[in-house]
């Protein structure tokens, strides 16, 4: 049997609709350059393996790396989504929580140990590739990730880490769980050129670095150099845990576009610090440094926990067409074994709970009965209506471009 497309207005994936033709054998078109591997990439781990005290073999331990202390929930600025003039949203909100600015959280050891990890030569031929419709990118700018449920045991220690999910759900304001393998431990690397040819392109003197960032906060968000162009993303929340940032950098910050549209960019995270963001609603890009130095982020998703509720993750900008680093078969074993791990969980619970309810003589409610079964529906359907067997919108959608105010 086949699937029935005609319901659905694209349904053949096509480069002219800004999407990879080749995303069932992992978009042969982005691999990562040999010039890259060779230079830049090889420069990074000769520069953490050449450290004194460095372990390859170095295991988590939670009270070691995990710098963060609880007064950092009161001395870390956050923003709610109405401080942002953030009122109408494309899909419901989550929490009220909108961005905090950097926190400490992982020690000089752990991002050294996710660095080495993700950037070995066999990872980046079995997980990175460049990025699709980035702006002004180069073969310097790629992504990793798929890799650290079977590839990289320290880097999935992050991913799973309870402290961390508690962290994130303090400030986020209910409980969270990281979601599925694929959406975490995502490396957005923009590395600095060795090449002097390419080095000449870089502004020199302050002058001309400050009148390119203010030539980039003055104009369209879209137009800012960046490994991810103007996006909301498909997870509830991001936290973005910066690897690498010299101080000498200027730009390469994560930038925001607020209610009234305008740019903010939230200040230079430092090398193991943190930053959070209710990027399913939060529309944002990470942008490139000015200056030739590397930018590599480490980001992880995370949505609502518990048997109670659903989470709100998307295909939108994740999928295999999308995103070319997203390897088809891992990818979709992930998404549809936490999809449907979710769904099982929120099945079980709405049964019990009517059996529950019927054993304390409570009665059966049959209008809430209803409403959770509209919303499981709407939950299945989400499972597989971006899928590209069935619908390839052009990419990006019409919303990322929207204004907030125009959102229905
Ligand atoms: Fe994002």
């Amino acid at each position: 049997m086949t699937v029935q497309t005609q319901q659905y207005p694209y349904p053949q994936v096509i480069r002219e609709n800004g999407l990879i033709d080749t995303y069932k054998d992992f978009a042969p078109t982005h691999v990562i350059p040999e010039k890259t591997k060779a230079n830049e990439i090889q420069l990074l781990l000769n520069k953490i393996t050449s450290k004194p005290d460095f372990d390859p073999n170095m295991k988590f331990d939670a009270s070691k790396h995990i710098i963060f202390k609880p007064e950092y929930f009161k001395s870390t600025k956050t923003f709610t989504l109405d401080e942002l003039n953030i009122n109408k949203t494309h899909v419901p909100k989550v929490t009220d929580f909108g961005a905090a600015f950097p926190f400490p959280l992982l020690s000089p050891e752990a991002v050294d140990m996710i660095l080495y990890e993700s950037f070995q030569p066999q990872i980046i031929d079995k997980y990175a590739r460049l990025p699709n419709l980035a702006t002004n990118a180069t073969r310097l700018d790629f992504h990793i990730g798929g890799h650290a449920v079977s590839d990289g045991q320290f880097t999935n220690s992050i991913v799973n880490s309870k402290e961390i999910e508690d962290i994130v759900s303090t400030f986020f304001g209910c409980p969270m769980e990281h979601i599925y393998n694929s959406e975490c431990a995502h490396i957005n690397a923009s590395l600095a050129t060795t090449d002097e040819k390419e080095i000449e392109k870089y502004p020199k003197t302050e002058e001309e670095i400050k009148s390119l960032i203010s030539k980039q906060d003055a104009g369209d968000g879209d137009k800012i150099p960046s490994s991810l162009g103007l996006h909301y993303d498909s997870t509830t929340v991001a936290l973005v845990i910066m690897l690498d940032l010299p101080e000498e950098a200027v730009g390469g910050q994560t930038t925001i576009i607020t209610g009234d549209e305008k740019t903010v960019r939230v200040p230079e995270p430092r090398v193991g610090y943190a930053t959070m963001i209710q990027g399913r609603v939060l529309k944002h890009l990470a942008s490139k440094p000015v200056t030739n130095h590397n930018r590599i982020s480490f980001v992880n998703g995370y949505a609502a926990s518990g048997a109670h509720t659903l989470d709100n993750t998307a295909l939108t900008s994740t999928k295999p067409s999308v995103l070319p680093r997203a390897r088809y078969d891992l990818f979709y074993k992930d998404w549809v074994e936490y999809k449907f791990k979710r769904l099982e969980d929120h099945l079980k619970y709405v049964r019990e709970n009517v059996v529950k309810d019927y054993e304390e003589g409570k009665g059966f409610d049959q209008e809430a009965f209803v409403e959770k079964c509209i919303n499981i529906e709407k939950y299945l359907t989400k499972c597989y209506d971006e899928m590209e067997c069935v619908n390839n919108p052009p990419y990006p959608p019409p919303h990322f471009k929207m204004a907030y105010e125009d959102l229905s």
